[in-house]
Parts: structure tokens; sequence; C-alpha cells
């Protein structure tokens, strides 16, 4: 059985090439990957199994230098004569900023990429399955939206609203592989938001992980106490798209969420402050308090009549902890729309998948418990620079 993967230098996609590596009945994995030469992309897939030292099968994992961006990509992949027999299709790769700056970059791949890899998936006479890779978080975040547990047939709707461009486009994706891709040969998965990894050892990328490191540090957060999110850790969606490529499906689209089991924020930022004793403790107010908290890092301070009011222990706290206010307002813009996200308190229905003898995800709090020494010493304002 011959594989085709996009996305393979990934956070989820680095984690998919090594578990379908191991494999036997897998023959071949052909991996999309950026580089400027057959060489150099056999080098990023040689590190994705260096990162934690798995063995490493260069006859068998095999990289196609390309990129989603381009608009010829279909036809180099049909040209390619190596790849007419692949029967798997996991479309992972994906342009995930948050940033509105990369507005065009984030269409260009999640939109241009789905509609080329699929146009030329649909034309090969071995596909049994093209898996792509979506996200629960096209579901919306208008006002109807808020505190809901979501079902997959809720999404895809044109008219949902969106926090940031980058789910628009994964809806917009979806959209058009549904459009491409035969309804049997179809499956859709979508991720809650995956939250490093539950086995011991570095994740692969520190996205989502650096949220929770920075709001321990903060540690005044705009949310409810009660909000809740629904994340799972990499190696759990991995495992759980391989599962579902390999069974007798009965649905083309499944979430890969906690679902009802999701924890609150409050639970796991609980697992940090456990970890990091001293610090002023956590308090829980109004999102409305994220725009004083800018106002704050801006030295506004006439604007800031509740943290003044309230909350004068936190601006002292604050001054004591970051270098200068530019460092707070970085952090304060790479958190903002992730704010957003919490607010919007929802989680993501998994019985569809538990109902095909997958098992629920271990509870984040608990994991995230084991794993913590990995993922908490994050720098923050490097990361939030990449998203402010
Ligand atoms: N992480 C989450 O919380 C989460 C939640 C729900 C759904 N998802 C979905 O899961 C998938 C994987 O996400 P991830 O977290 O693994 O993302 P990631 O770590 O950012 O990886 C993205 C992958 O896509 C590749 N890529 C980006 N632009 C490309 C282009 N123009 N041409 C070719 N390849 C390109 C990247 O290659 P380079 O190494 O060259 O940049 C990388 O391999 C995505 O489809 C995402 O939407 C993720």
């Amino acid at each position: 059985m011959k594989v085709f993967l996009t996305g393979a230098t990934g956070f989820l996609g680095g984690e998919l090439l090594v578990e379908f590596s191991k494999l036997s009945f897998i023959e071949k994995i052909f991996c999309l990957v950026r580089a400027d030469s057959q060489l150099a992309a056999q080098c990023r897939l040689k590190k994705v199994f260096a990162f934690h030292d798995d063995f490493y099968d260069e006859s068998k994992t095999v990289a196609i230098p390309g990129d989603l961006m381009d608009e010829n990509l279909s036809k180099k992949l049909r040209s390619d004569f190596e790849l007419n027999s692949v029967n798997i299709i996991v479309h992972s790769g994906a342009n995930t900023s948050f940033l509105p700056q990369k507005r065009n970059v984030v269409e260009a791949t999640n939109v241009n990429g789905a509609i080329q890899v699929a146009t030329w998936a649909s034309g090969l006479k071995d596909l049994k399955t093209f898996a792509y890779v979506g996200t629960a978080m096209i579901a919306g975040a208008g006002p109807s939206m808020v505190g809901r547990h979501i079902f997959e047939d809720e999404s895809p709707n044109p008219n949902a609203e969106h926090i940031v461009d980058y789910t628009r486009f994964k809806m917009i994706g979806e959209m058009n592989v549904r459009r491409i891709i035969p309804e049997d040969k179809l499956l859709v998965v979508r991720p809650s938001a995956i939250l490093g990894d539950s086995r011991l050892w570095k994740p692969r990328s520190f996205d989502i992980a650096w949220v929770f490191t920075a709001l321990n540090v903060l540690r005044l957060c705009p949310f409810d106490i009660t909000c809740r999110v629904d994340l799972i850790s990499v190696d759990y969606a991995s495992r759980a798209i391989i599962d579902l490529i390999f069974s007798d499906r009965n649905f083309n689209c499944y979430h890969l969420s906690a679902g009802r089991s999701a924890t609150a924020m409050w639970d796991i930022l609980q697992v940090y402050r456990n970890n990091d004793n001293g610090r002023i403790d956590y308090h829980f107010a109004d999102p409305g308090l994220y725009k004083e908290m800018v106002s704050f890092s801006k030295k506004r301070l006439e604007q800031c009549e509740v943290l003044n009011r309230d909350y004068k222990d936190y601006l002292h706290y604050w001054q004591g902890i970051f270098n200068s206010n530019g460092e707070f307002r970085i952090l304060l813009f790479g958190l903002e729309k992730y704010l957003r996200f919490i607010n919007l308190d929802q989680t993501f229905d998994n019985t569809r998948l538990l109902s095909e003898g997958i098992k629920e995800p271990e509870v984040t709090s608990s994991y995230v418990g084991r794993t913590i020494s990995f993922i908490k010493d994050i720098d923050i304002i490097e990361s939030s620079q990449k998203n402010a």
C-alpha cells in the first residue's frame, strides 16, 4: 500500500509520517515537502525521524519537493509516474497562521493547496482513501456558537463567522475537497485543538502550549473560570487518523476531540500553578478587561479604570516581571485571538469517533500534568511575536 502525505514536516504530519513508517504493510510514503531540491527535501524528512530518534527507512520514505501554493501542483503530481499507484492520501499540510497580514498565503495554501491535491487525487485509479485534515474550529464563532457542544454535521457552514482567516480558508478547503473527491473515498477528520504530546518527550511544536505558559505568567485571565477548551494530544490525533483510515468507517467526517470530557481551562492552569508556586494567584475577569490590559501596556493609564481600581496588585506584578511594556504588549497581542477562542467555550462531539472503537482521549489536565516539564519553559515573548 502506498501513502501520499502533505505537511510531514509539521506538528501533526511529523507524527503521521513516523506512525505510517512503522506499519509493515505500507510500502512507500511519498511526502510533499517544501525545499529547493530533492536532497534538501529528503534531509527535512530525515530530521522528522531524528526528532525522537525514530528509525528512518530511506527506501520507504520518499520526498516529493513541491509547494501547496503552486497553481500547477496537480499537473506536476500527475506527471510523476511513481505517484500513479498511490492508495491513501493524507492532506495535513496547511498554513496555520492567525496573522491577518498572512491572509493571502493562508488562502493560497489552504484553499489552492487542497484543490490541487484533491484534483490530482481524483484521477488516481487505485485511490482508496483521501483523508483531509480539517479543523473543528470551522464551526464558527458567532454569538449563537458560544458555549455550544458542536456536532460534525453543523459544518461546513458558509455563513459561519470566523475569528481568523485560517479557519475560514480551512472551511473553504474542505468544501472544495468534498466537491472533488467521491464520497466513498473521502474521510474528513477535524481535530479540535492539539496541545503537546502525551508521551514523555518534547512535542514537535509548542503551538497552543505557549498560550498556557503565557497565561500562567499573566495570572489575570480575561475569561470565565468555567470556560472549557477542547484539546487532544498530537499522538492521540495521529493514532486516531490512522485507525480511521484503516477501519470500515460508518461516516465520512469525524471530530477528533475530547467532546463531553473536555476540561475547563482552569483545570489545566492549575497544573501549571502547582508546578510554579510563588507568583500572584490567578484571577478570572470579564473578557472586556483585555482592552484595559492593552491600554496599560501602552502606558495609557487613564484608560485603565477597572485595572486601577480592582487589580492594582496585578499592575505591580506585571511591572516586576516584564522587562518593558513593549514585551507585555507583544504578549497580549499574541494572545488576543486565542482569548477569543477560549471565550467561545466550545466542545466538539466525539460520539462518532468513539463509536468506531477508538478510545477516549486522556483527560488534558492528566497528560499535561505528566508532561509539563517538556512544555512549561517556553519563550513566551518569542512565541507571541509569531502571533502578534
Ligand atoms: N495544531 C492544531 O491545533 C490543529 C488543530 C486542528 C486542525 N489542525 C490541522 O492539522 C493539520 C496539521 O497542522 P499542524 O499543527 O501540524 O501544522 P504545522 O505544524 O504548522 O505544519 C504545517 C505543515 O504544512 C506544511 N506547509 C505549509 N505551507 C505549505 C506549502 N505552501 N507547501 C507545502 N507544505 C506546506 C508545512 O511545511 P513547512 O515545514 O515547509 O512549513 C508543515 O509541514 C493542518 O491541516 C491544520 O489545519 C491542526
